[in-house]
């Protein structure tokens, strides 16, 4: 297939039109988003499921006898069959819902505080946000465990031979994203879950950057773990989901106590709910889980093969463009790697750089990116970030380059 032909697939002109924040102005000029990474976009489809919800049948679930909390609690349920679905999770209690990635990977964080002692090993790599290492490190103070790293190379790809070499019979966790948030480096995770599970060590994965552009099959993965957020999938804020084996799910003692979670309540002796309400304590974001069930409907009426073609043409033509600026260096160049570019320009900070491109309408990512290691590694404070979705076109990319240039003559 060639390029023209993706493009006409995808057709960015119709989708463009089901994002109303695209026809905002900033700074008095049209918005250029390239901070998909941080949050993505919601479309209208989306917002009316939410609208809908608050104007129809807002209520709280699992516990009236009413048609509003009936409602409210098929619709949420049925949300959970179809994150069940797209992710090919084996049963739908295996599905927890929760505030996003970072709640996600505390609750099993959490939960293994009870399986591991001292001696025993767990491995994350040194591409991780923050999110995915300061869990594991508070778990490793808890039960005396120690944490080993996955190096990286100058590409931004995780050393496997170093892999081999960590991996022992005392290993018995690793956590590894599936996507770099700050190089976008896609990792081999089907080959580390292999490797891990050789050694009987169970793998969770961080998906928070992979689900907007791919769609995992956490059975054919073998993963015991999966976890991510529906903002970066066209959903709202607040939450996401925990895929868990149901082998580990029961193993793993409840995360926080409360209502839902609760089989029967006394004072001498409490016993928990099944899966997947075990982990499900208070009243979840009810309009939250629906409009994630809407987002993953809205995405696979794309379908993730056209949206990853696309983007990677935006990656690939994004990345020619930037390569010719002189004095500009891009951080992250795996042979396998999704739309996201880092970037910094002589010493310019990126900062500056950042807050410019602001004036001019665009919006990109500066600093850090929670990805500290990384940044360690590079010896650099920080970098100017630009993440596309299949939302963006060549021609906003082409006025990136331009307000970039000019922001570089003006802070050199
Ligand atoms: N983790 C998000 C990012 O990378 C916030 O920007």
């Amino acid at each position: 297939m060639s390029a023209t032909q993706k493009h006409i697939a995808l057709n960015v002109d119709a989708i463009r039109k089901d994002f109303p924040i695209l026809n905002r102005e900033v700074n008095g000029k049209p918005l250029i988003y390239f901070d998909n990474a941080a949050t993505s976009q919601t479309p209208q489809q989306v917002i009316d499921v939410i609208v809908d919800y608050y104007s129809n049948y807002n209520a709280n679930i699992h516990r009236g006898v009413h048609a509003l909390s009936q409602e409210a609690t098929d619709a949420y349920e049925q949300a959970r069959i179809k994150i069940q679905k797209h992710f090919n999770a084996k049963h739908v209690h295996e599905i927890i819902y929760t505030s996003g990635t970072t709640h996600g990977i505390n609750l099993v964080a959490n939960g293994f505080s009870s399986l591991l002692k001292k001696g025993d090993e767990v491995i994350v790599s040194a591409l991780e946000h923050h999110s995915n290492i300061v869990p594991w490190q508070m778990l490793c103070e808890r039960t005396g465990a120690t944490l080993k790293v996955i190096p990286m190379n100058a590409n931004g790809e995780l050393v496997l031979s170093e892999y081999d070499a960590l991996l022992n019979k005392n290993t018995k966790l690793v956590f590894v994203n599936h996507i770099s948030n700050a190089l976008g480096t896609i990792n081999p995770i089907k080959s580390i879950i292999e490797k891990a599970h050789a050694v009987g060590a169970a793998v969770l994965v961080d998906g928070a950057q992979s689900c907007p552009h791919i769609r995992p099959d956490v059975q054919a993965l073998d993963v015991d773990f999966y976890v991510c957020s529906a903002h970066k999938i066209c959903g709202p804020t607040g939450v996401g989901m925990l895929y868990g084996k149901e082998e580990w799910l029961k193993k793993l003692p409840p995360y926080q106590g409360g209502g839902e979670m609760i089989a029967e309540v006394s004072f001498e002796k409490t016993t928990y709910a099944g899966l997947p309400h075990k982990f499900e304590a208070g009243t979840p974001n009810v309009c939250g889980g629906i409009a994630f069930g809407a987002a993953l409907d809205y995405m696979n009426s794309i379908g993730f093969d056209t949206i990853a073609n696309y983007e990677n043409e935006l990656l690939v033509y994004a990345t020619k463009q930037l390569e010719q600026i002189e004095g500009l260096k891009i951080y992250g160049t795996a042979k396998e790697k999704t739309s996201v570019i880092s970037f910094n320009v002589g010493n310019i900070h990126p900062y500056d750089i950042g807050t410019i491109l602001d004036k001019m309408g665009i919006a990109v990512r500066t600093g850090h990116h929670c990805a500290q290691p990384i940044m360690d590694y590079y010896k650099i404070p920080g970098t100017i970030r630009a993440s596309f979705m299949f939302y963006n076109t060549k021609e906003e990319i082409d006025t990136f380059i331009t307000a970039l240039k000019k922001a570089v003559i003006m802070l050199s």
